[in-house]
């Protein structure tokens, strides 16, 4: 028992919810270390959906919650989803944060919406929900954090320092609105008084929980490909998603951590704008949209979709330092033909095994593609490796070998217990 971390290999929405809500019924702690509630984590449990934005996916089991350090934290998200869930018959006495989160204010979210609609400006497709503009008041330390909140005449002094400045931004150069001091004021004291009693130091707690063995799984949200310094920059997220986000999102040494865990839909999607190299234009993409129900949990945005992606694959899994795998979403390829699988780019007639740092070159990539068999069998139901058709298992082989890691878990559909454990994870 030890330090797990749950990642998302690809542009996002691989399955990263359900597989932390399989891991989370032997976990004593889930810690979500970095995004906010721009991510959209799916449980399924007997038909039930849940769709996790703030909140750990583990939530659902009674290991104890942590939102850490690294979080950006929109208050009224958090005590909407608290509120839903409890309606729903699920405890949240479990759920804590990181006293160090930074809290997402109603300046960033209008700065949001604001920039993805200025037209000199590049759009990224964001999901408007102030992420950028929280992180960037984060690293310019501007921020303000949960600890502020707690301190009332700290808080009003920085909500007055930045909203002075938010609003001459307002005015004078997007020429909208500026944002009313008091009405703020008033709203976040009201969100304070109810999450007041969460807010704790979660350093020392997810210490000693890791050095007294107990299981502690950091659940990733967004992905490799939206990583701030290794996606395909600028249209990525502001926070770290791979493996290293944890030690400073979380606050734990790297020695902590035993386990990487990536989680790789079995074909690529990607949502908001950038490139995608193996992307399906026309009547064939739209196919899998439809049988993989690929519209974004957060935005209802219909989700890009095109080929498994292995140059990402193996970038993914060299950065995470990946020790084991999970595939998704393998059920969706059933019936689909003819299957193809990306092993390398060629730009500008040089072939690329790795994904270069050049983001508009992959605008002119020419997917490589090895190309395999499919199958039609429903594989919906099956529990054993060994019972999947032939040609599923060539394609789980052919992943393996060409990102060199080992898949350990195959999901075939979204339910909690529609997995194929091939190795204890
Ligand atoms: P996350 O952001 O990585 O947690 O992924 P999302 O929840 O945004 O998107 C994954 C979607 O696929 C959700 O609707 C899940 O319920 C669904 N899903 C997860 N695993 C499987 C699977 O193996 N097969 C199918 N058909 N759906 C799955
Ligand atoms: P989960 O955790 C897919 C994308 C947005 C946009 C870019 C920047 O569910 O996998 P942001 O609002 O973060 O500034 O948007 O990142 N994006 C995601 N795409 N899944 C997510 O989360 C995402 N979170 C952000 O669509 O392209
Ligand atoms: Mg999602």
């Amino acid at each position: 028992m030890a330090g797990y971390v749950v990642v998302g290999t690809q542009w996002g929405d691989e399955g990263k919810g359900k597989i932390i809500d399989v891991l989370a019924d032997k976990a004593d702690y889930v810690v979500r270390f970095q995004g906010g509630n721009n991510a959209g984590h799916t449980v399924v449990v007997n038909g039930e959906k849940f769709i996790l934005k703030l909140l750990p996916s583990g939530v659902l089991h009674a290991g104890t919650c942590i939102i850490g350090p690294g979080v950006v934290v929109d208050p009224k998200v958090f005590l909407d989803e608290i509120a839903s869930l409890e309606k729903r018959g699920s405890k949240t006495d479990h759920v804590i944060i990181s006293d160090r989160a930074h809290v997402i204010m109603p300046y960033h979210i209008k700065l949001d919406e604001i920039r993805e609609n200025v037209e000199d400006r590049i759009k990224i497709g964001t999901t408007k929900k102030g992420i950028g503009p929280c992180y960037a008041d984060k690293i310019s330390r501007d921020g303000i954090r949960m600890a502020d909140l707690l301190d009332l005449k700290q808080f009003e002094e920085k909500l007055r320092m930045n909203l002075k400045e938010k609003n001459e931004l307002f005015t004078k150069i997007y020429k909208v609105e500026a944002l009313d001091f008091d009405t703020i004021f008033e709203e976040y004291k009201g969100y304070i008084e109810k999450i007041k009693h969460r807010i704790v130091d979660t350093i020392p707690i997810v210490n000693k929980a890791l050095n007294e063995n107990k299981l502690v799984l950091f659940e990733g949200a967004q992905a490799m490909m939206l990583d701030i310094n290794y996606g395909t920059y600028p249209y990525v997220t502001s926070s770290s998603p791979t493996l290293a986000g944890v030690t400073t999102g979380a606050g734990v040494s790297p020695r902590k951590i035993d386990k990487g865990i990536g989680v790789m839909k079995a074909y690529t999607t990607r949502v908001g704008e950038g490139p995608f190299v193996t992307e399906i234009h026309g009547e064939f993409g739209e196919k899998i949209r439809k049988i993989g129900y690929e519209y974004g949990a957060v935005t209802g945005r219909p989700r890009r979709c095109g080929w498994l992606d292995l140059v990402v694959g193996r970038y993914a899994t060299e950065i995470n330092g990946l020790t084991d795998v999970v595939i998704t979403k393998i059920d969706v390829l059933s019936g689909l033909g003819k299957l193809k699988i990306c092993v390398a780019y060629e730009i500008d007639g040089k072939i690329y095994n790795y994904v270069p740092a050049d983001t508009q070159s992959l605008y002119r990539a020419k997917p490589i593609y090895e190309e395999l068999d499919g199958w039609d069998e429903d594989i919906t139901q099956i529990k054993n490796y060994k019972d999947l058709p032939e040609n599923c298992k060539k394609y789980l082989k052919r992943i393996e070998e060409i990102i060199e890691c080992p898949i350990s878990v195959v999901s075939v559909g979204p339910d909690r217990n529609q997995n194929i454990h091939i190795r204890e994870i």
